[in-house]
Parts: structure tokens; sequence; C-alpha cells
């Protein structure tokens, strides 16, 4: 197995070799080789001086004051509800369409996720929905920056206000993307992101969680590592978690930064050339000026996502479905009827081949081959 410029070289049994474009893959180069070498040759590999480098270039990125680097993205978004101090007896907003980690990171905490459904232009959460499922119990709302699209975050903080709901953001997928004079994630109280291998940037696993404010910064620092009191070793007076970040992994995360830049242009000149390629076979939501994860959109009615996807495996080429709404899992089940926008999105949504190492060649012909494929 060999990979080159983002195609992997795969020897079947026949002998034969064949490219094949994944939804997505890690841009992984001799720089991340090195700095991992280095960290393991250091000798320490637990969170320390890469972790806090680590969170001290997400800071100067972001522009944000704080940043508690995680072990996953679903471990910031935990670590941030328990620092917000949502509890049992609580409610959260959260979107129907979404990844599982939104809607379980609330769970966890014993309060309950409430979803709602979709605003069918964005995909972000409908703040009319929202506003009717509002009760004396809500405390908290988590918008989500769907496959990297920003939430109108005015009306968001307009709405929280108006409610008096903390606001969490849930911008595992859109770390680059900045809107209205800030990045995703440095809006609300505070934000999560992923950096699971096939994200924006990566750890290998690894989340980190940003925030302006000083003392939930110390709060979330004492949850992530045990809650050991700083004055007094194995002092613990709060159940606290194991949510670190390792050295090595902190590593891999600090050449990604070294390579920002690049990473960056290279996501945003593959959604530009999707855009111009097949603005009319699919129907996409607005990526203007993001920095995508995925770039996603929606068939044709007349098509049929599995029937897409066999015949463009036959041209090895890697598509998704968008994710199972909330609604239609067996923890959070409730009727299609009640979301029928996150329900259309999920019906006919389609997520495409996305990461820095497509070029323009590879991107041209996965559009070629997904308007022939198509009804
Ligand atoms: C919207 C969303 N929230 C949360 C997560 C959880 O992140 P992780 O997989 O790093 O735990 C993900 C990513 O997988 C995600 O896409």
């Amino acid at each position: 197995l060999a990979s080159h410029a983002g195609i992997d070289v795969r020897i079947n049994v026949s002998g034969r070799s064949r490219a094949v474009y994944s939804v997505g893959e890690p841009s992984i180069t001799a720089l991340e080789m090195q700095q991992v070498a280095a960290t393991l040759g250091s000798g320490r590999l637990t969170q320390g001086k890469t972790v806090e480098r680590f969170e001290r270039e997400l800071a100067d990125f972001l522009e944000v004051p704080h940043v508690i680097a995680c072990s996953s993205g679903t471990a910031a978004l935990h670590l941030a509800l328990v620092a917000a101090g949502i509890g049992a007896g609580d409610e959260v907003l959260v979107p129907d369409l979404t990844f599982v980690a939104t809607a379980n990171a609330v769970s966890y905490t014993g309060a309950k996720p409430v979803l709602v459904d979709i605003d069918p232009r964005s995909w972000e959460i409908d703040l009319n929905d929202a506003g009717k499922k509002v009760s004396g119990r809500t405390k908290a709302i988590i918008p989500v920056h769907l496959y990297g699209i920003p939430c109108d975050m005015h009306s968001m903080q307009h709405f929280a206000e108006l409610h008096d709901l903390v606001v969490i953001e849930d911008a595992a997928e859109a770390f680059g993307t900045f809107t209205q004079g800030r990045a995703c994630g440095t809006h609300g109280l505070c934000g999560a992101f992923s950096f699971y291998a096939n994200k924006v940037i990566t750890t290998g696993e690894g989340g980190a969680v940003v925030t302006h404010d000083d003392e939930l910064a110390s709060s979330l620092r004492f949850f992530r590592g045990q809650a050991q009191s700083p004055e007094r070793r194995f002092w613990h007076a709060e159940i606290g978690f194991n949510y670190r970040m390792t050295d090595v992994h902190a590593a891999i995360g600090v050449a990604q930064m070294q390579r920002i830049n690049g990473i960056l242009d290279a996501r945003k000149r593959v959604v530009s050339t999707y855009y111009d390629l097949l603005q009319d076979a699919l129907k996409f939501p607005d990526f203007k000026g993001v920095t995508p994860w995925l770039m996603t959109g929606l068939l044709p009615e007349s098509a049929l996502f599995s029937r897409v996807e066999a015949r463009l495996e036959s041209h090895n080429i890697e598509v998704r479905p968008v994710f199972v709404p909330m609604h239609r899992l067996p923890m959070y089940d409730r009727p299609d009827a009640q979301f029928p926008r996150s329900s259309y999105v999920a019906d006919n949504g389609i997520s495409l081949p996305t990461y820095p190492t497509l070029n323009e060649e590879d991107v041209a012909y996965i559009a070629s081959k997904i308007i022939e494929v198509l009804p």
C-alpha cells in the first residue's frame, strides 16, 4: 500500500493496481514525523510541553486566550458542558442533524438533549423551532457548524440572551472557518474542536475546548485532570475525568499548525472546484469562504444514494451519506414528521472526497464521474 497525492494505490488479489479516492484522509508529511520522533526522543509522552505548545499555537490562530487540549472532540464537548455547570434535570437544545457525539455529550452529564430541526439552507439549528422547545429547564444551546458551514452567531447570541441560555459551540468540523469577525468556536461561552484523523487538522484522535473566560478555563483544566486540587496532590473534591491529550498526539498537531495556511488553502481550492463543476448537478448549502470539512450537497430527488454510491465505487470513488439524524437513533427516538428538514437532508445528502492532497485533476475526475452516474 503506497500513498501518493491523496490516492491510495492498492494492489488487489489479482495483482492489478487501482486508485482509490477515499472520502477523507489526513495530510501527513515529514514534518509530522519529525515532530513525533522528537517528542518520543524527549522521553516525555504524556501531557507536557508539547501539549502546551500546541495549545498556544491554537490560541494564537483562533485569537482566543484559553485553549484546553483534550483526548477527543467528544471529551471536549463533555468537559465544556460539565464546566458550564450543566447536569441532571437540565435541558440542552441540540440540532437533530449532527454527529451523535453532540447529543451524547449532553446525555453523559445527566441532562436531556432536546432535538431541534435544522434550517433548510444553512443546515444549522433552526432558531424558530428552538424557540418552541425552550422550557423552564433549558440551560444551554449547542450550535453545530456542520461540515464547517458557520451558524449565524449574531442571531444565536440574541436568542441565547432572550432565553438566558449558555452557548456552547460544536466546532468539531469547523476549524479554520471564520464568521462575523471571529473564528467558529470562539463566539459562545466556549467551543469544542475535534482533531480526529479526517478532520481539517488532526492529531490522530484529539480535541480542544476554547474560551475567553478565565474562570471557566481553570475549571476546564481542573476537570480534564481528574479534578485534582492544584494545591494538594491526590486530593479530589469532585468527580473529574482523564481527558488529557498526550504529547505524542500534540506533536502531530504542532506540525499541522506549522503548515496550516497550506492545508486551509488546499481545502478551499477543492471546494471551489467542486462548486464550479457540480453546481448544476448537486444542490449545495453556502460553502463560500468556508474551510470545509467535507464538501456535502443534496442529490436530485430522482437519485438514490445507495445506487450513486455503488456506481461511484466502481470508479474507485468513496462517498458518504450525511449523518443519521438523532431522532432516528434508538436513544433519541422521535417520529420523522417532527423533523421534516433534517430528514430530507439525511435522505438526499452526499459527502464528497475532501482533503488537502486532492489536486484539481483529481477533483475534476471525481466531479465528471458524479455527473456521469446521476440519473
Ligand atoms: C459535529 C461533531 N461533533 C463532535 C464530534 C466528536 O469528535 P471526536 O470524534 O473527536 O470525539 C465530531 C467528530 O467526529 C463531529 O463531527
